[in-house]
Parts: structure tokens; sequence; C-alpha cells
């Protein structure tokens, strides 16, 4: 059979990528280009400047793309770029580039899912993996169990009902001065820490509930940090993480077995930039083990926001029967 070449494009957030996906599992080329650096200095992503940036910088990316997997424009059989979830002047950008690519090469294009483009970053890493399974979305703006049930199916089983577990590493790591992006900063020092060290809240909610809630753990963690300024002790920020981070892993890995159970699916598998998370990964391989799941997480390149997973997402879309107008409008606030 002859090779499909899906080009995906992605600058939802503070990421310009773009990648080119044979059969929507083989990455040819994903070239990333991160703003972090740019936005560190604010302590998080400044709107206006991400867009900017995406537009001086999409070209350049894209012909890195195309050269680095060593193809020509022509071969491409499908543009796939992301209309949301997102900030909407970024989104506009890779968007309309995508739009643009698509009416003067005539070639198809397909709007993906961000959400689903990060749990297709499974397909990427693990050639075997075949859907239904569980995925535990977990990034900067999300946090979502999902119930993929085929290429181009899925249900959402919980969400988080205030910040999403990212935003919660991100805004802790903040108040112990450790710099921004958090989550991989907070990892890092919990290894040296006792996570036993204080007792922090651990969100379960109603019983038969797979949502999540991070607002009450995050609230404990900065009245434990007041109180211990007001009383001159000095904090072992090290616990603090480690302990604040456990609580985190806790809920989303237990929430994630049960919410299995309950479907009775035997594959589970992490994505989003928090799927990163050592502890995390450490905490379901073992409780998987135990249940007799499989576990499966991507690398963390592939963690992190790319375009590959938008390139593969998109194909499994398109082979499901799907494609997109080129009237496709951005939507900040899409849903799965
Ligand atoms: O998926 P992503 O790149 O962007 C969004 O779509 O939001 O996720 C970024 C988030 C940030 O909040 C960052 O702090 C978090 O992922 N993150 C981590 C780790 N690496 C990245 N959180 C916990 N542990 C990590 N190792
Ligand atoms: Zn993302």
């Amino acid at each position: 059979m002859k090779e499909f070449l899906t080009l995906g494009i992605e600058t939802s957030c503070d990421e310009t990528s773009v990648a080119v996906v044979k059969d929507g599992r083989e990455v040819l080329s994903n070239i990333i280009y991160s703003q972090i650096d740019i936005h560190k200095k604010f302590g998080g992503v400044v709107p206006e400047v991400a867009s900017r940036k995406h537009v001086e910088i999409i070209s350049l990316i894209m012909k890195e793309a195309i050269d680095k997997a060593n193809v020509l424009l022509d071969d491409i059989n499908l543009i796939a770029a992301t209309y949301g979830p997102g900030l909407v002047g970024a989104l506009l950008v890779g968007l309309s580039f995508a739009k643009g690519l698509s009416f003067s090469t005539k070639k198809p294009f397909i709007g993906v899912n961000h959400i689903e483009g990060h749990i297709c970053a499974n397909y990427i890493e693990h050639k075997d993996l075949e859907p239904p399974f569980l995925c535990l979305v977990v990034s900067g703006g999300h946090t979502h169990l999902v119930y993929v049930k085929g290429y181009d199916s899925y249900e959402i089983l919980g969400k988080t009902r205030d910040d999403a577990a990212g935003e919660a590493f991100d805004k802790i790591a903040r108040a112990l001065d450790l710099g921004y992006p958090g989550g991989p900063l907070i990892d890092r020092l919990a290894k040296e820490g006792n996570e036993s060290a204080i007792d922090f809240p651990r969100a379960y909610l109603e019983e038969d509930s797979f949502d999540f809630s991070f607002s009450g753990l995050k609230s404990a963690v900065l009245n434990y940090l007041n109180k211990m300024k007001m009383q001159g002790i000095e904090v072992k920020k090290e616990d603090v993480a480690a302990s604040f981070q456990k609580s985190v892993v806790e809920v989303l890995s237990n929430k994630t077995i049960w919410a299995a159970k309950e479907i009775n699916v035997n594959k589970i598998a992490l994505a989003g930039g928090v799927a990163a998370n050592s502890r995390l990964r450490k905490e379901l391989e073992i409780l998987s083990k135990k249940n007799g799941l499989k576990f499966y997480y991507p690398s963390n390149i592939l963690c992190t926001d790319n375009a590959a997973m938008i390139a593969s997402s998109g194909y499994f879309s398109y082979k499901s029967g799907r494609q997109s107008q080129l009237s496709l409008n951005a939507f900040p606030n899409l849903k799965i």
C-alpha cells in the first residue's frame, strides 16, 4: 500500500511546531520551537507575544519540517492543524497557515482537537496500541479522563472542576519560588524530599465521580507556606514539593484505575505535559501491574505540545471519514 503523509501544525499555546508523519504512526520530522525563554520572565505565557512569535517563525519551521522529512510539499496527502482548545490568537496563526496551504495546494485539510492530539501521541510511541483504552490527559490546561472507544470516538468520563493538574504544579512552583514552568522543577526537587512529611488533602469528590479538583490542595499548600512564614519557620521546599506531588499523583492514579475497572478496559494510557512526571508514571506502573492492566505513555518529547501528535490525530480522523471545510474557525474552548 502507498504511504500516506500527513503534515501536522500546532500553535495552540507557546510552541510553534510542524511535523511530517507517515501512516499516522511514524514520525519523519517533528520540529518544535519553544517560546518558553521569552515567557519565562513574565512567569507564564503572554498570549499576544505568543501569537506574534508564531507569525514570525511558522514559515521557517514548516520549511525545516519538510526538509528534515526529506519529502516535497507535493508528496503530502493531508494537512492537519489544531483548531482548539487554546489561545485564540495563537490558534489562528497555525490554522490560517494550514488553510492557506490547503487552498493553494488543493490538498485535503482537517482541524484537530488539541486534547485528542495529546492522546494520539501514544499511537506514535506504541505501534501496537489500538482502541479501546482509557486515557488520562493531564496538561497545563486540561485534566480529563477519556474513554477512547475508537480512532475517532471519544467519551469524557471525568474532568477537573477547577485548576488543571499542570496549572496546580505551576502555581505551587511559583509559590516556592522555583520558576516556570513548574512541573519539571517540582518533579526534580521532590526526588530529594519526603513525600509523607506533610499531610496535604486529597480531593476524591463524590464516590461515583471521576471528576478532579485541585484548588483545595493548592489553597492548603499556600496556607501551609503562609503559616510557616508567620511563625518564622523555614520550610523544606523538597518536602513541600514531594508531599504536594504525592497528593496530586495519588488522586489521579486511583481514579484512573477505578475508571478502567468501571468501563472494563484492560489498557490505560497517559498523555499531556504532566504525563512526563516521573512519580505519576511510577505510581500508574505499579497500580497497572497490580490490577492486570497494560500501561502506555509517550516519551517526554511527545508529552509536551508538538505537531506530530496533531498529524497522527488528523490522520486517524481522516481515515475514519472526517474532513474539515476551509471555513473552519478557531475554538478556544473546544471540547472533545
Ligand atoms: O501539554 P503541555 O505542554 O501544554 C498544554 O497543553 O497545557 O503541558 C504543559 C504543562 C505545564 O503545566 C508543565 O508544568 C507540566 O505540563 N509539566 C509537568 C512536567 N513536565 C511538564 N508537570 C509535572 N511533572 C513534569 N515532569
Ligand atoms: Zn497541550
